[in-house]
């Protein structure tokens, strides 16, 4: 730029012109980096010319900023100096494909180095709860975020957004950008999805207090409508001089964001156009193709006939797997992003059931009162406090994001957690409008409520159908521990759906929970949960077991005066009546089966039997209650052939009180003289481990 002028007074007027400007103005341009070029904290780092600003460790905050701070006013005064920036960056997830991507990148002015006062995951590594929309914070952001945070009124989960002091973006729009189509150039918007791994170019221009943010795909021109065009006066926000740079952090969620260039200029606004938009590397995760495996090309030396019966069992596989698929597929819902369980204000939920108010009391929990609420956008949802111990909040709030990811059509959606102060937290769940089925099937209920025969056996295929999606259908081992009528909900059409997993624990697949914490409620707890202390999937299929009996015979578990239950019915079955013990308003209803009730009966008696390796499992139970369908003809007649034989095995049922100090299922009493646990009776007899 500087050229040696002989005459002295060029000379001399070109200093005044280049000095007055260099104190304004600052322009460079990185077409890659080096770590010269800036200020990295975090994780973030240069690698290969690139900056990485986060990889995919996770709760990581990545930061990188211009090595000096520039001129962005007129030295005491509130002129704002424009500016314009370009930059290309890329977003890219995780291999691994169970890990969900976030969080997003922000391009930022901040008065301050380092990354004090700032968090990772959705707080984007900007700022913290605290400082969260304080206005001297002094920082102004673009952000490019991948998940829609209902605490910051995010619009979607691939959004760019302007942020002033505050992660609520002051304007935002659906991350893409508006492609020309002729001279008015306003035609057709084409989104753009950030975290594909692709590489995007952005444009952010300021002047006389307008901003304008463009996007692109690397390689298309630049579209001339911007994406967002809005009035903006930065002159409070920003202070006479800044550092600038980006900012992206993971939580949970993780992705890499990295940036490949970078321009920026408080004075020649063409250097953008400087930025080398060709042979960059790219960061798309491709798809993997399964016919180049190894043992594909292997068997081609080997021999075809080899290939041959590997493709027949090859292609069976996939035709099963897909099978498996579809089925699953069919029965889970959208739940990757918008159904992540949030954490929700205190304030929104205060709102929502307006103020706790006893109007919306509805139903008692073990830790205190259910509340009906209703979010803005009329969003039904039921709030339930829970209690937990303080110092496991880490592991506990652990669990719950993993419990939000469960997704079942028969489970109760969990939508979010919230925590007031020490001790006071809470889970809120999709609000079911049909209540418990406690209220609805036993012999005391209002008469209305009554349901029927075939809706009742329609519930409990629900219920088997959750219970074996907890037990095998996910990632790892999730046991209820707490099935009963009274956590069996109904939604508006009448579904049962299984609610309350608060009490479940997660196991991996492979192996066998030893937790010896008990809880469960008492008529519902498996003999040798009372024994040993341990739950399992057989545990379970107790519970359900119990539960089918109360349901089709219209009564409690454990009544005053009256034989427990279990006992009752299998006392009834070898007399021959098992019949007598249905819910005698059952009898007169039309699609009274008696086939399909003994059958049920018999799998509730089985589901219910004293020796845990003797009860089926929920698979077997499923199979069972699903009949003859889905060309698994003989594989049901068979599961129901051995299971029925077992129920006619009169062994069996000779031996049925025999190895057990009590007959079939442990009482309050048996429970109280337990000297192998602390546990102790609730209110409502749920059952606390104390220890
Ligand atoms: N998601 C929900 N929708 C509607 N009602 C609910 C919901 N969750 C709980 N309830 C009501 O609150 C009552 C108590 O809830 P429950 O899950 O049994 O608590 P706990 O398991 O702590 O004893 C239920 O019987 C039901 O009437
Ligand atoms: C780093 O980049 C700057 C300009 O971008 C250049 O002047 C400097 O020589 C580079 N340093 C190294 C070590 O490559
Ligand atoms: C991520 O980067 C950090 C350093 O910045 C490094 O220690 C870590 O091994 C990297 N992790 C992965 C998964 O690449
Ligand atoms: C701006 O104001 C401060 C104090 O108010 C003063 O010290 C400084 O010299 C001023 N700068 C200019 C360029 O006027
Ligand atoms: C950030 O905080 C740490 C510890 O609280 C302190 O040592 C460090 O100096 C701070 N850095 C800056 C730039 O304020
Ligand atoms: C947020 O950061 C500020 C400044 O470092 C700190 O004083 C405050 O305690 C932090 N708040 C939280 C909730 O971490
Ligand atoms: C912002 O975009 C509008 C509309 O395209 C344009 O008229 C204006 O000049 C742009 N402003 C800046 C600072 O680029
Ligand atoms: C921007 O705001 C400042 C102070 O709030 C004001 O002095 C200035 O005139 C405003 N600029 C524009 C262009 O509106
Ligand atoms: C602005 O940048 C362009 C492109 O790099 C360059 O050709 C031009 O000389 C620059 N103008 C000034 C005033 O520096």
């Amino acid at each position: 730029m500087k050229k040696h002028q002989p005459k002295p007074v060029l000379f001399i007027l070109a200093f005044i012109i280049l000095s007055s400007h260099s104190v304004l103005s600052l322009d460079f341009f990185f077409n890659g980096f080096n770590s010269t070029n800036l200020f990295l904290y975090g994780i973030a780092q240069i690698d290969s010319r690139i900056l990485t600003l986060t990889n995919e460790t996770s709760f990581a905050i990545g930061r990188a900023l211009y090595s000096s701070k520039i001129p962005t006013k007129t030295p005491n005064s509130s002129h704002v100096l424009p500016f314009s920036t370009s930059f290309i960056f890329s977003m890219a997830p995780s291999r691994n494909k169970d890990t969900l991507p976030g969080h997003g990148l922000v391009f930022i002015f901040t008065p301050n180095t380092g990354i004090n006062g700032t968090t990772a995951s959705q707080n984007l590594g900007l700022f913290n709860l605290s400082n969260n929309g304080d206005p001297t914070n002094h920082v102004f952001g673009v952000e490019f975020d991948v998940f829609a945070n209902q605490e910051f009124d995010d619009i979607d989960d691939n959004h760019v957004g302007i942020d002033i002091n505050s992660l609520t973006s002051t304007t935002s729009h659906t991350a893409g950008y508006y492609s020309d189509f002729n001279e008015d150039g306003d035609q057709g918007f084409e989104k753009l999805k950030l975290n594909n791994g692709k590489n995007y170019q952005v444009w952010i221009d300021y002047e006389d207090s307008v901003i304008n943010v463009t996007m692109a795909p690397v390689g298309v021109k630049r579209p001339k409508r911007p994406l967002l065009n809005v009035p903006l006066n930065l002159s409070d926000v920003l202070e006479d001089e800044m550092y600038v740079g980006f900012t992206s952090s993971t939580g949970r969620l993780v992705q890499s964001h990295r940036i490949l260039s970078w321009s920026f200029s408080n004075s020649n606004f063409s250097l953008n156009e400087r930025l080398i938009t060709t042979g960059l590397p790219s960061f798309v995760i491709p798809k993997t193709p399964f016919h180049k495996r190894r043992s594909f090309i292997a068997g081609v030396t080997v021999g075809s006939f080899v290939i041959l019966v590997l493709i027949a069992l090859f292609s069976l596989f996939l035709i099963k797997r897909e099978r498996r698929r579809a089925k699953e597929r069919a029965e889970m819902e959208d739940w990757e992003f918008e159904y992540w369980p949030h954490r929700m204000t205190y304030q929104e939920i205060d709102a929502a059931t307006k103020g706790f108010s006893d109007d919306n009391v509805i139903g008692f929990g073990g830790n205190g009162k259910v509340y009906k609420g209703v979010l803005p956008g009329g969003i039904e949802i039921a709030v339930k406090r829970i209690s937990h111990e303080n110092d496991g909040m880490k592991e506990f709030l652990a669990e719950i994001s993993s419990l939000g990811r469960l997704k079942h059509r028969s489970l109760v959606g969990l939508k979010g957690w919230c925590k007031k102060e020490k001790g006071s937290f809470m889970l809120i769940y999709d609000y079911m409008e049909n209540g418990s089925l406690d209220k609805r099937v036993y012999y005391d209920c209002d008469e209305t409520n009554i349901l029927t025969c075939e809706e009742r056996i329609r519930i409990l295929k629900d219920v088997a159908s959750a219970l074996l999606y907890l037990h095998e259908g996910w990632e790892a081992k999730v046991l209820h521990r707490d099935i009963k009528a009274s956590n069996v909900l109904l939604d508006k059409d009448m579904n049962g759906r299984l609610g309350d997993f608060g009490l479940a624990r997660m196991h991996g697949h492979s192996q066998v929970a030893t937790t010896t914490r008990v809880v469960g409620t008492v008529g519902y707890l498996a003999p040798e949960v009372v024994r040993n202390g341990r739950a399992s999937t057989q545990t379970d299929v107790f519970g359900f077991g119990v539960l089918i009996l109360e349901v089709m015979c219209g009564r409690r578990p454990i009544e005053h005066g009256k034989p427990p239950l279990v006992d009752w019915v299998w006392q009834l079955m070898m007399q021959g009546e098992l019949l007598t013990v249905v819910d005698a308003r059952l009898k007169g209803n039309e699609g009274f089966n008696e086939e399909e009730v003994k059958k049920v009966l018999h799998l509730g008696l089985l589901c219910s039997y004293p020796n845990p390796d003797s009860r089926p499992t929920m698979r077997q139970v499923v199979i069972v209650f699903e009949g003859k369908n889905e060309g698994l003809e003989s594989e049901t007649e068979d599961m129901e052939a051995h299971l029925l034989a077992k129920v006619k095995s009169r062994d069996m049922w000779a031996n049925y009180s025999q190895n057990f100090g009590y007959a079939s299922h442990p009482t309050f009493d048996d429970i109280r003289q337990s000297n192998s646990s602390s546990m102790s009776l609730s209110w409502n007899n749920t059952i606390v481990d104390g220890r």
